[in-house]
């Protein structure tokens, strides 16, 4: 098993690109099937984690859309801080309009809370949500997930925009952290 380390920790490969593709490409025919009536529809990635996903799948999506990106933070080293922060805020005007947040993962759902508390404050007209993965064994909200790509169990894991004290982000495959 192909093994990397960063900063002070070992990872190794647990989810490799091919697999990552898959789950990228086959959100975003949900999505391509469920905007179809969606007068542009408005995308907004949550920095630094989620780029990598949102840049492959916009490239599946078919529909006139809005990409627009939101920084927050909520983990520092390997461990949820437990608060959450809006960094930058949004940019574009949602008001109206049917919001696409695009995750990188969803852990205890307090980043996800947070943010469409923040989104409805703008008065969309409706906040839907896809996640590239979930760890289903540490949610602990009930907000529903409207679209993910792959449950995970829980691990802590780097890679493919996912950092471990900002490491990592770059790595075409998803690693798990080695104890
Ligand atoms: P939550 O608020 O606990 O759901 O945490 C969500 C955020 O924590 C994600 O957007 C990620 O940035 C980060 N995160 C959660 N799990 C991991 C992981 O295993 N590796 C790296 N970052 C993670
Ligand atoms: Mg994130």
């Amino acid at each position: 098993m192909r093994q990397i380390t960063l900063h002070d920790k070992t990872f190794e490969i647990s989810i490799p690109e091919e697999k990552i593709l898959e789950a990228v490409k086959q959100i975003a025919e949900q999505l391509n099937n469920d905007l179809k009536d969606v007068d542009k529809p408005i995308f907004i990635s949550v920095l630094n984690g989620s780029f990598m996903f949102t840049a492959d799948l916009m490239k599946h999506i078919e529909q006139p859309c809005e990409v627009s990106f939101l920084k927050l933070s909520s983990y520092s080293g390997t461990e949820s801080s437990g608060t959450v922060k809006e960094l930058i805020g949004l940019t574009k005007s949602i008001k109206g309009r049917t919001a696409i947040i695009l995750e990188d993962i969803v852990d205890s759902g307090k980043t996800l809370e947070e943010l469409i508390n923040t989104l409805h404050t703008h008065k969309p007209k409706e906040v839907k949500l896809a996640t590239l993965l979930f760890k289903p064994d540490t949610y602990k909200k009930d907000i529903k997930l409207d679209y993910i790509g792959l449950s995970i169990p829980n691990d802590f894991i780097v890679g493919y925009g996912l950092d471990y004290d900002e490491l990592g982000r770059n790595l075409r495959d998803i690693y798990t952290l080695v104890e």
